[in-house]
Formats: C-alpha cells, sequence, structure tokens
C-alpha cells in the first residue's frame, strides 16, 4: 500500500468518515506546543507567529507529539492568526495572553482593508505540509483554521475576551456590517483549508473555539452561514472537523454547517452529544483536559468511560475536550495513548 492509500485507510480517516475500525484514533488538541520540553527549547529566541512562518520549525514542531506519544495524526503546527497576519492584519501573539490587534475592527473602513487570501501569501505553510507529508509516511497531518466567528472575536475584541460583549453588541448593533466581515473571514478561513489539502492534508478541523458564548439563535442567524461557506466547498475533499467549547446547545447547528466530525467538549457526554447530533453522527472528545493532571488510575477509568460513550456514534475520534494544558506531564499522554492503542 502506498503512503496516500494507507493514509485514506488510516483510523482517523475512517472513524471520520463512519468506517467502523478496531479501536478510535487518537490525537490532541495543542499536542504540539509548550507541554513539551523539546518544543520549548526549539522555540527559544523565536516569537509565535516567526515559528508559524519557518517551514523548518513548523516541520519539527509538528513531528515531535508524533514521535514521542505515538498519537494516530499530527496536527499542522500554525495558528488561527496566521492566515490574518499574512493579509496584512496588525497582529501578534503575546506569551500568556494570545492574540493582540493593533487597531480593533470598529467600521467599514477596517472590514474592507480585509482582502482575501491566495496562496502566495503562506508560501512557508505549503513548504512545511509538503515536508512533513513526506516525514509522517502512513500518519495523517490535520490541518486547521479558526472559524469566522471566534477569528471575528479578536478582530473586535483586540484580543482574547471572557465574555465577548464588543462582538455580540457589534453583530446586533450593526449586523449588515457583521454579516460582511464574517463573510471575508470564510473566505480567508476556506482558502486556508484549501492550501492546507492541496498540499497534502488528509483531514481539516475548523476551530470555532468561542462559538459557545452564543445562544443558538444567534449562532444560526449570524454565524452558521458563514461556516458553512468555509466547510460546504471543501465537501467530498477531505474529513471536515468542527469544534468549539461549550456548545453543547449548538451541537447540531455545527454539524449542519457542513461538518462531517463534530468536536465535543467534556461537558457533555460522547452518547448525549450523539443523541442530539442524530443518526450517522461521528464526533471527536471528549476527554476533560483537567483530569490530565490526576493520578493515573482517574486518568485511566475517565479514558475508559469516554472511549465506551463513543461507542453511541457511527465513529469517535478520542481526544480533549479541549486543548493539552501547558503543565500537562508528557508521560500522561503518553499513556493515555498505549491505553487507547492497546484496545484494539
Ligand atoms: O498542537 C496543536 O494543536 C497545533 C497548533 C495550534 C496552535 N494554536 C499553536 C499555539 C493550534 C491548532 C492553535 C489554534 C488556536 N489558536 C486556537 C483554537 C484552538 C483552541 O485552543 O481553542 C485559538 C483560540 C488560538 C489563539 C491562541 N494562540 C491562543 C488563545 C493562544 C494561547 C496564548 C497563551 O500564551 O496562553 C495562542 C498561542 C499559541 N498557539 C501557542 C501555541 C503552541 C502558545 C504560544 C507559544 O508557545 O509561544
Amino acid at each position: 500500500m502506498s503512503d496516500l492509500e494507507a493514509r485514506a485507510d488510516s483510523l482517523l480517516v475512517r472513524a471520520a468518515s463512519g468506517r467502523p475500525g478496531p479501536r478510535p484514533p487518537v490525537w490532541f488538541m495543542r499536542q504540539a506546543g509548550r507541554s513539551l520540553p523539546e518544543y520549548r527549547e526549539l522555540r527559544v529566541g523565536t516569537g509565535m507567529l516567526d515559528a508559524c512562518r519557518d517551514p523548518e520549525l513548523i516541520t519539527e514542531i509538528t513531528l515531535q507529539p508524533v514521535r514521542r506519544h505515538g498519537v494516530d495524526a499530527a496536527i499542522f503546527f500554525s495558528d488561527i492568526v496566521v492566515p490574518l497576519a499574512a493579509v496584512g492584519v496588525g497582529i501578534d501573539i503575546v506569551p500568556g495572553v494570545g492574540p493582540v490587534v493593533d487597531k480593533p475592527v470598529s467600521d467599514g473602513a477596517d472590514v474592507d482593508r480585509l482582502r482575501a487570501l491566495e496562496p502566495d501569501d503562506v508560501p512557508y505553510v505549503t513548504e512545511a505540509i509538503r515536508a512533513l507529508i513526506a516525514e509522517l509516511g502512513p500518519t495523517p497531518l490535520i490541518g486547521f483554521a479558526g472559524a469566522p466567528f471566534t477569528l471575528a472575536s479578536y478582530l473586535v475584541e483586540g484580543g482574547p475576551s471572557r465574555d465577548h460583549a464588543r462582538t455580540k453588541v457589534f453583530m446586533h448593533a450593526r449586523p449588515d456590517l457583521w454579516h460582511t466581515l464574517l463573510a471575508r473571514l470564510a473566505v480567508i478561513a476556506r482558502e486556508f483549508l484549501r492550501v492546507q489539502i492541496e498540499a497534502g492534508a488528509a483531514a481539516v478541523q475548523l476551530f470555532d473555539s468561542w462559538a459557545g458564548t452564543l445562544s443558538l439563535a444567534d449562532y444560526r442567524d449570524f454565524v452558521l452561514p458563514h461556516s458553512r461557506e468555509v466547510l460546504e466547498p471543501l465537501a467530498g475533499l477531505v474529513p471536515r472537523i468542527h469544534f468549539g467549547v461549550g456548545t453543547g446547545e449548538l451541537l447540531g447547528a455545527m454539524r449542519e454547517a457542513g461538518a462531517d466530525v463534530v468536536g465535543v467538549d467534556w461537558r457533555v457526554p460522547l452518547d448525549e452529544a450523539a443523541r442530539r447530533l442524530g443518526p450517522g453522527a461521528v464526533v471527536q472528545g471528549n476527554l476533560d483536559p483537567a483530569l490530565l493532571g490526576a493520578d493515573w488510575p482517574v486518568v485511566e477509568a475517565a479514558v475508559r468511560r469516554v472511549v465506551d460513550e463513543g461507542r453511541a456514534a457511527s465513529g469517535h475520534i478520542f481526544n480533549l475536550g479541549h486543548g493539552v494544558p501547558p503543565d500537562t506531564e508528557p508521560d500522561v499522554l503518553t499513556r493515555v495513548v498505549d491505553l487507547i492503542r492497546s484496545l484494539g
């Protein structure tokens, strides 16, 4: 079997397509990053966005967790704000804070300045993915982008926010401008995913990390149509995973946006998530990341429960309910992978 065929037949792609496998595939959101000493060492002296533009660093950082933990998929090392910076938005990632915008978006001129993303804007992405595909062999690479709402929340708030109040006021007070903003962000996100698929990503994940802050009604009116503009045109190319935090009320709508797999945080058990999503649904998740700090018997019992609950769905990709906390002991992640591998 060629590597291309092996990737198409990998546990990840099989589960994402609802084809049965011997066990769930496992990978972790934020598996590449600060929980690994080899990552911290490599990042000394290089800013986050500069690291995301360096094909050699991207390649090495993406491979680190695959080598160390033996996960079933790699996730491309980048950030949701990389394509925004690539089209000229003044934005940086401040350590311990997150993305910070020079001039928050507040009027029509700000929205007009947001132009479409062209493949030539991100040559380092194509270059790094080609190198990664060669190194990864049969292991699939997951590409990703930030969803229009989550990207807009950073642009409107100017940085991370707890309640996203400015974003909510913006969408209700200036709905026309909001829809123009999200339509532009949808093009950027979709083209960023397309570049990754064309370079060889075997699956993609759309991160709408902060969508759970919205009511279902607001999600449907102000967000879903734009996320659909990201996901629908990519149908049939590679499996599409759609994830957010605190989205228990939104799961069905997130599937409707055009997802093959819906990511679930730790608040909703996977059997209940499968029920809410309806027939044929594939889920990803959902170990509470906080439990990674517990003694092993606690972690083991929680992992087994997630796997059991995941059997209610038509497919299950094991993951955390959100990203790996930076203070996680890396060996715990390796043990979780070993446990899941022992199930198949
Ligand atoms: O392993 C992986 O998951 C791949 C890499 C990845 C990063 N960011 C690297 C990163 C991915 C998939 C992301 C996506 C991302 N970035 C999201 C969606 C995922 C989620 O967590 O919900 C969001 C909301 C962002 C925005 C962002 N970037 C935040 C909130 C932060 C943390 C700020 C901090 O320092 O606490 C970042 C920075 C970031 N992105 C880091 C990494 C490894 C840490 C910065 C560093 O190592 O210097």
